[in-house]
């Protein structure tokens, strides 16, 4: 059975993530941090976004590792069953219906613009599938079953959110009030964390290069020696600037983990180098998710009890996202 979560009064919460390999620091401090801060506050609901993965390739075996894996990883991040809902998407069928039921509102137009579709189809020429141009319909579906005041995001998801407003509006405006028309969440340091080798691109569990990202499963080795390598310039100065991009990003996760501000960062390592910085870097780093990665261990390892609580998440999405469905079909006018 399934038991009710206190919400009296709270605004709602909603974000998702995708089961699409190890997640990163950069999935860390542009949302995740942000997920488990939110819960005392209002009212969270948050999914694996596991029919998302499948617009580029997966392997079976690996897939169904990483959706098992990213839900244990967000119990170990501190995201509280007790306190918010927690599911996998595709158990949750109305996410797929209601986004059928989107598309027929979302203009051809208006997906061809996404930068992600523009990316992701160059980077995969081979397999530019209709549900790669479709996704955002899908996540716009994803926020609208849940009726979320906010979402709680990484910059780079930012013209999605958009578009799920833009759909939001654009069916309230024909059928009268069915969806909420939820704002983004963005933090303001961390929401766009760069890759340690080329600090031009955004921080990515695709890159190729696995110095250039660091996974949140990572030990305390790896991350260092990722972070001494990291891609800097020939200055030796700690400061934030457009010309320093690599420094810049160090800085900026430095005060995402310390809660530093980046003047108090600039005078720290005043006058200390490179080298010095990036060692602190990397240690605060390691040090804030050692204690993630222990309790991960501990709940993958119970894959029982793990299940039970993906159930129940589910059982729990589905009564909310249900009633939205069914509202949003009516007013359509099919017969329930
Ligand atoms: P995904 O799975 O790529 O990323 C999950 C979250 O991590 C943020 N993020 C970053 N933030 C800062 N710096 C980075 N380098 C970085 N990389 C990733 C993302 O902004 C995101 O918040 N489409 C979404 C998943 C999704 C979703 C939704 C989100 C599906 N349905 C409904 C919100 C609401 C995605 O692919 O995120």
């Amino acid at each position: 059975m399934c038991q009710n979560i206190e919400t009296d009064g709270k605004k709602k919460v909603l974000s998702c993530i995708q089961p699409s390999g190890m997640l990163t620091l950069g999935n860390y401090l542009g949302a995740l941090k942000n997920w488990v801060g939110m819960q005392e506050e209002f009212d969270c609901t948050y999914a694996v976004a596991d029919l998302h993965s499948i617009t580029v390739r997966q392997e079976p075996a690996k897939l169904r590792g990483q959706i098992y894996s990213t839900f244990a990883l967000l119990l170990a991040l501190g995201i509280d069953t007790q306190k918010s809902t927690v599911f996998i998407q595709s158990h949750v069928p109305e996410h797929a219906q209601l986004s059928w039921l989107l598309s027929c509102y979302t203009q051809f137009g208006e997906m061809s613009r996404m930068t992600q579709f523009k990316d992701k189809s160059a980077k995969h020429a081979d397999n530019v599938n209709v549900g790669l141009f479709a996704y955002p319909v899908l996540m716009a579906a994803d926020i609208l079953l849940y009726k979320p005041d906010l979402v709680p995001v990484g910059a780079d998801q930012k013209q999605h959110l958009e578009i799920a407003r833009d759909i939001a509006l654009r069916f309230n405006r024909i059928y009268g009030d069915v969806f909420t028309v939820p704002e983004a969440y963005i933090p303001k340091t961390g929401a766009r964390v760069m890759s340690l080798q080329d600090p031009s691109r955004k921080m990515s569990k695709s890159d190729e290069n696995i110095n250039a990202w660091v996974a949140i499963l990572d030990s305390k080795d790896d991350i260092i020696r990722k972070f001494k390598r990291a891609v800097t310039d020939s200055d030796s100065c700690v400061r934030m600037s457009d010309e320093k991009p690599g420094i810049s990003n160090l800085i900026t996760i430095y005060s995402a983990v310390t809660g530093k501000t980046a003047a108090e960062v600039e005078r720290e390592f005043d006058g200390k180098g490179y080298g010095a910085f990036k060692l602190a870097v990397g240690e605060a780093v390691a040090d804030e998710l050692a204690p993630i990665k222990r309790r991960y261990e501990e709940i993958i390892a119970d894959k029982k009890a793990l299940e039970a609580l993906y159930r129940e998440g589910a059982e729990r999405a589905e009564k909310v996202a249900r009633k939205t469905y069914f509202k949003a079909m009516k007013k359509v006018g099919f017969v329930l």
